[in-house]
């Protein structure tokens, strides 16, 4: 990995291990939370006899959903140690622990035998990846054919704003996103096929009325959302309000997809 890939990299995971960013976004670190998690798990027919990878998986929400709620076997990894660390306590704490296997570990880098997993998860972290393709590839490799992969991300129907143009935007998973058809295109050289995209655009609005609504609440005990961030970000609300605009104007929207290893 090249040295800005890797700052880029350690940047995303320093922002995700934050307190702020669990208190802003709650336990899963993506549009739709569980609720969403639970319909990508449905789609990718999750089931108690499924080994599952889930590729950047944060502190581990969905991993101990898909082992408590679906019976599966799941592997996490993610660059971030101290959230690696986080998901094997809550493991243990939620009881799921000898279903649960967790790794620090770069999604382009992926240290698992091919052809060892069922289902692949990369929940609202591909587009995060310095190359998304080579991301793609690995997961290709460590699922069994017919193996099935479910991604959830951002995607773009216009260039992004200024304001969401830089390294926020990126780390927010805006920036770097893709259009509907550029995930399809990407899947498919991949070596994946019946590819299935489906707009989840009610997971914006319900993540923009949260984190409106815990900025607020920050702001009544006076406390500034942007202090101890890695980087300056300037200002959350403003922000977010531009993205609100975006998302809006139609701009972008949140979309799952899914298929199958060729
Ligand atoms: C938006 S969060 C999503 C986390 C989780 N999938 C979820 O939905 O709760 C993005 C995650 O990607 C991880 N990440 C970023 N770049 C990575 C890389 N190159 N390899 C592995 N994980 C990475 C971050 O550490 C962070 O946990």
């Amino acid at each position: 990995m090249s040295a800005a890939n890797q700052m880029l990299a350690r940047c995303c995971a320093e922002l995700y291990e934050l307190p702020i960013v669990e208190y802003l976004l709650g336990q899963s670190f993506h549009p739709g939370g569980t609720k969403l998690t639970r319909q990508l798990a449905t789609a990718t027919l999750v089931s108690p006899n499924s080994r599952v990878l889930d590729v950047a998986c944060g502190s581990g929400t969905s991993a101990r959903l898909l082992a408590a709620n679906f019976g599966a076997v799941v592997a996490g990894c993610d660059y971030s140690t101290t959230n690696i660390q986080r998901a094997e306590q809550a493991s243990r704490t939620a009881g799921v622990n000898h279903k649960t296997q967790f790794v620090r570990a770069d999604a382009e880098q992926l240290p698992f035998a091919a052809e060892s997993f069922d289902i692949t998860f990369c929940e609202c972290s591909l587009c995060l990846f310095a190359d998304m393709n080579t991301a793609l590839q690995g997961i290709r490799r460590v699922l069994k054919p017919g193996g099935r992969i479910g991604i959830s991300d951002f995607f773009l129907n216009a260039p992004v704003p200024d304001s969401l143009d830089g390294l926020l935007g990126k780390v927010l998973c805006v920036a770097a996103a893709q259009s509907a058809d550029g995930y399809r295109e990407s899947l498919s050289q991949a070596g994946f096929e019946y590819i299935r995209i489906r707009t989840v655009n009610w997971t914006l609005a319900d993540m923009i009325r949260r984190i409106r609504r815990r900025l607020k609440l920050l702001a009544t005990a006076n406390v500034a959302a942007n202090t101890s961030l890695p980087v300056d970000f300037g200002d959350p609300a403003a922000v977010l309000a531009d993205l609100e605009n975006f998302i809006a104007s139609g701009g972008a929207g949140y979309l799952i997809a899914t298929a199958r290893r060729a």
